[in-house]
């Protein structure tokens, strides 16, 4: 492909639903503790939505910071993707939906499924669209309501996930700008695809009285598979884009992965050698929502000023597919 132009975030928005379960509210709900939760997730809080809110709700308000923070109009764009495996209807794509809230039309607008790596997934293609010149400005979103997918009967999954968005404006850099992607790379390992995974409610499975009284519309994941693949997985990516790059752990400022579990993060910082101050952790306040970990992480730490304007930042992600990724970049 012949590369034109660079592609740079040129803003970032969040946005979490009110509404706050901690871990002393789950104790009371189900067969937990917050001793257990902290010590093997770091997870402390999580938001839920209220019951008239959906995906495209959520993507919305977490957009319109991102484009004031772009310093651009929603008519300024030129694509919109949004990452989640809880979209508002299973069609039409929640891209469209956003794109109708935002009062813009004749651009492409669409859904991906890549689980929690779905973020990093929609920079990958937004970066080509924007190297080849096609886009100037594209929305990228990861969304997710993942308190309506919860199986409450299975104390292993149901404490471990909350709802939110997040947004970012990727835009064409210009020549002078320090501000560029500089590598991405996502992968996919399929064989592993019944690890984690909502089996009813698509073609296999469509929606009976029988897969709903056995709560076959819910998340069912075999954790402890999962976590060794993740570490894995996320290793592999990061290796790749720096090798590629002839970087190493060293010129990395800050290291943002999906916040699925605390041990996970650590496991990953510690194989990659990288000093525990440049990991970002929110987990502890929002818990596992998939798809919109990195971009809800990522606005949060610019906007407190600990993320700063060409500091060097590495992404990672792993999730339903089996699917992997890292973006590599100059903010
Ligand atoms: N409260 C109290 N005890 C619990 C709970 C709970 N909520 N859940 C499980 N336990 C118990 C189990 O019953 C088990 O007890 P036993 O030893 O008497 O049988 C014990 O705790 C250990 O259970 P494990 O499942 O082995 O616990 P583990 O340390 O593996 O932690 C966890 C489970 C947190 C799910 C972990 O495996 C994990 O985080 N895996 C990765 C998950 C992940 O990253 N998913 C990401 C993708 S998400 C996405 O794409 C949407």
């Amino acid at each position: 492909m012949i590369t034109k132009y660079s592609a740079k975030i040129s803003g970032t928005g969040k946005y979490t639903p009110d509404k706050i379960v901690n871990n002393y509210d789950l104790e009371k709900m189900v067969n937990t503790t917050d001793e257990w939760i902290r010590t093997r997730t770091g997870m402390f809080e999580r938001h839920f939505v209220a019951d008239d809110q959906a995906a495209s709700d959520l993507a919305y308000e977490a957009a319109l910071q991102a484009l004031e923070a772009a310093n651009i109009r929603a008519k300024d764009l030129g694509m919109i993707i949004v990452a989640t495996i809880s979209n508002d209807h299973a069609f039409p794509s929640t891209a469209c939906i956003l794109q109708k809230k935002l009062g813009v039309k004749d651009f492409p607008a669409f859904d991906l499924s890549a689980g929690c790596t779905g973020w990093i997934y929609a920079a990958n293609i937004a970066k080509q669209y924007i190297e080849n010149g096609v886009a100037e400005h594209i929305l990228i979103i990861g969304v997710e309501i993942l308190s309506q997918l919860i199986n409450w009967e299975d104390r292993g999954t149901c404490v471990l996930f909350g709802d939110g968005a997040g947004a970012t404006v990727i835009s064409r850099a210009e020549p002078k700008d320090i501000s560029r992607f500089i590598d991405t790379e996502i992968s996919a390992d399929g064989t592993h695809y019944d690890l984690l995974i909502q089996p009813a409610g698509g073609s296999r499975m469509p929606a009976s009285k029988e897969s709903i009284e056995k709560n076959l519309h819910t998340i069912y994941m075999e954790g402890n598979k999962i976590f060794k693949h993740a570490v894995r997985s996320m290793y592999d990516v990061c290796e790749t884009v720096l090798k590629r790059n002839h970087m190493d752990v060293r010129s990395i400022d800050w290291l943002i992965t999906h916040q699925a579990n605390l041990r996970i993060i650590e496991s990953l910082g510690k194989k990659l050698k990288i000093d525990d101050e440049k990991v970002i952790v929110n987990i502890e306040k929002y818990a596992n929502t998939s798809s919109a970990t990195i971009p809800i992480a990522l606005d949060e730490s610019i906007r407190s000023g600990k993320i700063r304007h060409g500091d060097v930042i590495l992404a990672a992600s792993f999730g339903a597919g089996l699917t992997s990724g890292s973006l590599l970049f100059r903010l």
